[in-house]
């Protein structure tokens, strides 16, 4: 089958060359005339483990191609997927629906044979709607069936939560669409991943509650982890606690620096707007996101601390391993460390930092941070050494070398990545999030 994607950001790429090593016919879309440039000759415009090899391979077998034109990219396809941003709307809050309405504007326009449109953006429910009348009133003559697919990949793992998810969420009632969705997920459907057919709105919402119930796990368990550095506890044995009740689970209960990334914050912001307009207040949610954002200045604070409070801290220097917003990624979209970064160069601490993908991003946004070579330049003459994102490079890091290079052994893991006694042994200074 045939399948166009409008969009060649993260989500269009993964899906498009997923599709296509499927063995789907898929062609890439995107305005973006250097990013299609650079797709052609093999260059990725994102960091995505195992992307360039799958994009590589499906191009060769002549199953993945990419185009600027709409109309040419959409010609003879089944399913056209609109796979563009919808960023939070300055203000508001609000997501910005304006390039999916441009885009479905552009598809009516173009329409050259019956198609099902899906949305694979995340949008606010009630979308789909406003796609379906965009398309109608572009006059086409052609049958047309909106439909909703959210994606629920993780960065940095996205290509195997594309081709192994826990379920496929597909939102429409109408038999054009679901056969055409069928036929669409096909090989996933032989491989028993769950289906879930369902209402266009309620499959926009679907996503949304996802996400929000994701970052209220993290946000539950981050401030168990507060309350456990408070009375003596261990919050990685709560959360095993817990996990193991199967009501309850063991995913996402890691306790650390509060979520950031591309989605949980947005999606919780646009989650509070649609109940705000809908005027179904959703408390728990206002109280996630209120929490998460306070946190990450919180844990520059217990990194002033470790410097022996504000006053002791000005003057001195702390390295930061880590920048993005969790690791195998170069997103920096609301990670945590940004906030770590100034609360300690707000109060006049030299910061120095090291991140395997993330510093070409970072750096415009910490323009005080010294960017490093490696981990043991940025620790050099350090009084304090943080860990906030858990790249598997920090994970066995040469503690002598370290020790020998900072200026004081002095650690703050924002990750648990490392056993509180087995640093103590080695000499360190150390604290970590929930652990007394
Ligand atoms: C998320 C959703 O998981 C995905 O389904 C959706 O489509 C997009 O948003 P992503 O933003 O890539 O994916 O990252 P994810 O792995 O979910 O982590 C989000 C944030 O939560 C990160 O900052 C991470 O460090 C944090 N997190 C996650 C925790 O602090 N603790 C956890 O236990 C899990």
């Amino acid at each position: 089958m045939k399948i166009a994607m409008v969009g060649s950001g993260y989500v269009g790429l993964v899906s498009g060359a997923c599709f296509a090593d499927f063995g789907h016919d898929v062609v890439c879309i995107d305005k973006d005339q250097g990013k299609i440039d650079r797709l052609h000759d093999g260059v990725m415009p994102i960091y995505e483990p195992g992307l360039a090899a799958l994009v590589e391979s499906n191009v060769k077998a002549g199953r993945l191609s990419f185009t600027t034109s709409l109309a040419e990219g959409i010609k003879d396809a089944r399913a056209i997927f609109i796979a563009v941003g919808t960023p939070s709307r300055r203000g508001d809050g609000h997501a910005d629906l304006s390039f999916v309405y441009a885009v479905a504007k552009e598809i009516g326009e173009s329409l050259a044979n019956p198609a099902v449109i899906v949305t694979k953006s995340t949008v606010p429910v009630g979308t789909g709607d406003e796609v379906e009348r965009i398309l109608s009133d572009s006059g086409t003559s052609h049958q047309f069936s909106v439909v909703s697919n959210p994606e629920f990949l993780r960065e940095g793992a996205a290509i195997g939560d594309f081709k192994r998810p826990d379920r496929i969420v597909i939102g429409t009632e109408d038999e054009f669409g679901q056969d055409i969705m069928r036929e669409v997920y096909r090989p996933l459907f032989l491989n028993e991943s769950p289906i879930l057919f369902t209402s266009r709105r309620t499959s926009e919402l679907i996503k949304y509650a996802a996400n929000a119930f994701l970052a209220t796990k993290i946000t539950f368990i981050n401030e168990m982890a507060d309350l456990c550095e408070k009375v003596g506890a261990n919050v990685q044995d709560v959360s095993r606690g817990i996990g193991m009740d199967n009501r309850i689970g063991p995913k996402f209960l890691h306790a650390g620096p509060g979520y950031g990334g591309s989605c949980f914050p947005k999606d919780t912001l646009a989650l509070l707007k649609t109940a705000e307009d809908y005027d179904s207040p959703t408390r728990i949610v206002e109280a996630v996101v209120k929490v998460n954002d306070s946190r990450k200045r919180a844990m520059g604070r217990k990194v002033l601390e470790a410097l022996g409070g504000v006053d002791a801290a000005r003057g001195k220097k702390a390295a930061l391993l880590g920048l993005t917003f969790k690791p195998n990624t170069d997103d920096m979209r609301d990670s945590p460390a940004i906030a770590v970064a100034q609360t300690l160069t707000d109060a006049g601490v030299h910061v120095s930092a090291y991140d395997p993908e993330g510093m070409e991003l970072a750096k415009p946004m910490m323009p005080d941070v010294v960017m490093c070579e490696d981990p043991y330049e940025a620790i050099e003459g350090a009084d304090v050494t943080v860990i906030v994102t858990e790249w598997d490079a920090f994970r066995a890091l040469d503690l002598d070398r370290v020790k020998q290079l900072a200026n004081s052994p002095e650690m703050v893991d924002l990750r648990n990545v490392y056993n509180p006694e087995d640093m103590r042994a080695a000499g360190f200074a150390y604290s970590s999030v929930g652990r007394a």
